[in-house]
């Protein structure tokens, strides 16, 4: 498995999104952990979970206790796991997503994170996204007091522009290992978040790689280069974008999300895929 750097760890160079186990139209849940152990089978040694990927009020946490259980019940060596999880972000129940980047808020909400995954420390905790009601330096000051009393392993920062990037490595005393942000065919708003992260040498972490659940089946049919790469090379369209993401630089860590053993599979297949120079500027231009 090829592998990437986040702090001082080298983990898969792709990694599992948990939110399409958690949330609405989620699978049952042998077949997730079946997901789950494909993906560690397959080499994936970096997941990623979050508090709010839950669907009813009464179930927070949902994919991290899923994580946690799944990880626990494997067979094999788990202890180059890393488990990434995030906290500001809620769901009250209806379907909607609400925020809360209050330091309180964020200190209670890593606690409760610690217990459903059952380690001493996070091994990365993401501020996952800004809240328009409390500064900014506020929230990430909870993260960093977070790092200093030891409860989280490493820390980092999602949905972030390249100001806020910078600002938090500041507030964190140059300790800012990750940036999740949105990164796909469809979304390519990112790359200037993308290209700051190569110059500091903090991994990004590319959210929904594939378009987003709805409509990551598609993407052949949306971006036809994507399918037009894939075919030359008999592998699927997905398996290409994944390539050209992680062509893209040497700190991009993409985090598919799956619920099922083949497409994880499929995903990680992604880090054996040589694209041409030639393949990748059409891709660049599709
Ligand atoms: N930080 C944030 O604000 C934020 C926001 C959104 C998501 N995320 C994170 O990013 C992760 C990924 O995003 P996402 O799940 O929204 O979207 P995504 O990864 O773009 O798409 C997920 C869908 O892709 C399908 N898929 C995966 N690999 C495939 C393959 N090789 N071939 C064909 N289909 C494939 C899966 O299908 P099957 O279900 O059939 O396996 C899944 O439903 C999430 O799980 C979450 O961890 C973070």
């Amino acid at each position: 498995m090829q592998t990437r750097r986040i702090g001082d760890e080298q983990i898969s160079a792709i990694g599992l999104g948990g939110m399409p186990m958690s949330i609405e139209g989620r699978p049952d849940e042998q077949r997730s952990i079946e997901t789950f152990h494909a993906a560690l089978d397959a080499g994936v040694t970096f997941f990623d979970t979050a508090d709010a990927y839950h669907r009813d009020a009464d179930e927070v946490g949902h994919n991290e206790s899923l994580f946690a259980r799944a990880l626990a019940a494997y067979g094999g060596d788990t202890s180059h796991v890393l488990v990434a999880t995030k906290g500001g972000h809620l769901r009250p129940g209806d379907g909607s997503w609400t925020l809360n980047g209050s330091p309180e808020y964020l200190k209670k909400a890593c606690d409760a994170s610690l217990k459903r995954l059952g380690v001493e420390a996070i091994g990365l905790y993401q501020f996952h996204r800004p809240d328009p009601t409390v500064p900014y330096e506020e929230s990430v000051g909870a993260i960093r007091d977070l790092l200093d009393a030891g409860k989280i392993r490493y820390a980092g920062i999602s949905n972030a522009t390249p100001e806020r990037i910078r600002l938090s490595n500041e507030i964190l005393g140059g300790r800012l290992v990750s940036v999740q942000n949105q990164f796909s065919p469809a979304f390519r708003s990112s790359e200037p978040e993308l290209e700051l992260c190569a110059e500091l040498g903090i991994a990004f972490l590319a959210w929904s790689p594939l378009g987003g659940i709805s409509k990551a089946a598609d993407l052949g049919t949306a971006f036809a280069p994507f399918a037009e790469v894939a075919k030359a090379h008999g592998v699927s369209p997905q398996q290409v974008c994944l390539a050209w993401e992680l062509a893209k630089a040497p700190v991009v860590i993409p985090i598919p999300g799956s619920t099922r053993p083949e497409t994880i599979r499929d995903s990680v297949a992604a880090v054996d895929l040589k694209l041409s120079a030639e393949e990748l500027a059409q891709l660049d231009a599709a």
